[in-house]
């Protein structure tokens, strides 16, 4: 079988989101990494080119240079930098015909994020973007299981991202911090919002279908140039309400992601930091640990989980980003093999998935700088 060959900008040795991404595709013994511009700093470039036996020969100092050169060579590549580039990378390669994963958030601006859904449908290409944790089995487990009905309506949902790494940041003095990420020129017009948020409005809507129609929020920039703590009333298009909060600024708190949704015949919990388990509860029924063992959880949602090692053995966040290569990577090789291209070959956060979180962020910063005034979210 002939490999399917990527490409990543971005993502050397000493950046955070880029060895997920590899060890993420490294799951699939049908992909290879053959070229890439994996730093800013060209020692770092060369040093993650070496460490992953990438031709000297194919590694970029300039992603312009990658695409000129590599463009008919590659069957995907993989973006990775900060959010200020993401926009002018994905472009450059779409325009060049090739399939994009690139991170979220995916752009600064709306227009900018359309531009992209554009040229992708345009161009028939592949644009995935990086939300990872709908690749979670048990996220496949609640989505069926809430579209068979299991909980009935949906009338409510809670939705948390909380994290304390940037607490320090309220004890410094002068600059807002030394991460680019809370940088406007690098980051856009959110930090945590649109960093850890966005996550949060993907998962909500991949799991119960909803999608947020408006929103009053509250945004606590501290006196910095970005936001850290975002409280946020949602309403979807159902008519049911939610409550989100994001803070990078919990002290304590670690990448703890928590989705909790209630219907009017049950209700689902579910915690990052026990991503195996769902707490499920029936109306007028003891409530229910679902695990990733498949007991109790009704064979459709085990199917389409596909869980890959027995219970009891944690799969966990690189699995995730595995399940959403998996899908991706599949539907890039069907697509490359000239193969018709199914509903459920498309399971992965695509360009259109960017394109509303783009619309969510600038939703709920409009909202925190009018007093929490109610924003419509455009279609
Ligand atoms: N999906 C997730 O769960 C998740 C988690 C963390 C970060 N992210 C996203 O991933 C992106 C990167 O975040 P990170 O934490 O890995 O950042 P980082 O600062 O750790 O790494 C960024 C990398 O991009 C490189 N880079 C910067 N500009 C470049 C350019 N013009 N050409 C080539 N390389 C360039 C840097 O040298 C570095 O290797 C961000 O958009 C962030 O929001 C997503």
């Amino acid at each position: 079988m002939k490999k399917i060959r990527y490409g990543m900008v971005g993502g050397d040795l000493k950046a955070l989101i880029g060895e997920v991404h590899r060890k993420g595709i490294a799951f699939d013994p049908r992909v290879e990494l053959v070229c890439g511009c994996f730093s800013a700093i060209d020692e770092l470039n060369l040093e993650c080119a070496d460490y992953y036996s990438v031709d000297q020969d194919r590694v970029y100092f300039d992603y312009k240079d990658m695409v000129a050169e590599e463009a008919g060579n590659i069957d995907f590549v993989s973006i990775c930098t900060p959010n200020f580039v993401h926009y002018e990378i994905s472009k450059a390669f779409l325009e060049a015909g090739v399939n994009v994963m690139c991170e979220k958030p995916l752009c600064f601006t709306v227009e900018e994020a359309e531009e992209l859904a554009a040229i992708a449908e345009e161009k028939n290409l592949l644009f995935a973007v990086n939300y990872c944790y709908s690749g979670y089995p048990m996220a496949k487990v609640m989505k069926e299981m809430i579209a068979q009905g299991e909980i009935g309506d949906v009338i409510s949902v809670i939705g948390e991202y909380s994290a304390g790494c940037f607490l320090d940041v309220l004890h410094e003095k002068g600059e807002t911090s030394k991460f680019w990420r809370s940088d406007p020129k690098f980051s856009g017009i959110s930090n945590t919002l649109a960093d850890d948020g966005t996550h949060i409005e993907h998962f909500v809507n991949y799991v119960t279908g909803l999608k947020v129609k408006r929103v009053a929020a509250t945004v606590d920039r501290f006196g910095k140039a970005l936001d850290f703590n975002d409280n946020i009333l949602v309403e979807f298009d159902n008519g049911a309400h939610g409550a989100y909060w994001f803070s990078q600024v919990a002290c304590g708190k670690s990448n703890e992601m928590v989705f909790r949704v209630y219907g009017t015949e049950g209700s689902m919990e579910w915690y990052q930091v026990r991503p195996d388990d769902v707490i499920f509860n029936k109306r007028g029924e003891a409530t229910r640990i679902l695990s990733r063992a498949g007991v109790g959880i009704n064979p459709e949602a085990a199917a389409k989980a596909k869980f890959r090692i027995p219970f009891g053995h944690p799969e966990g966040y690189y699995v995730a980003e595995a399940n959403i290569y998996r899908a991706f990577i599949s539907a890039v090789m069907k697509m490359r093999d000239g193969e018709e291209l199914l509903e459920e070959d498309l399971d992965f956060p695509d360009v259109n998935t960017g394109v509303s979180g783009v619309k969510f962020v600038h939703a709920v910063i409009e909202s925190g700088d009018n007093d929490s005034k109610w924003i419509e979210i455009e279609e």
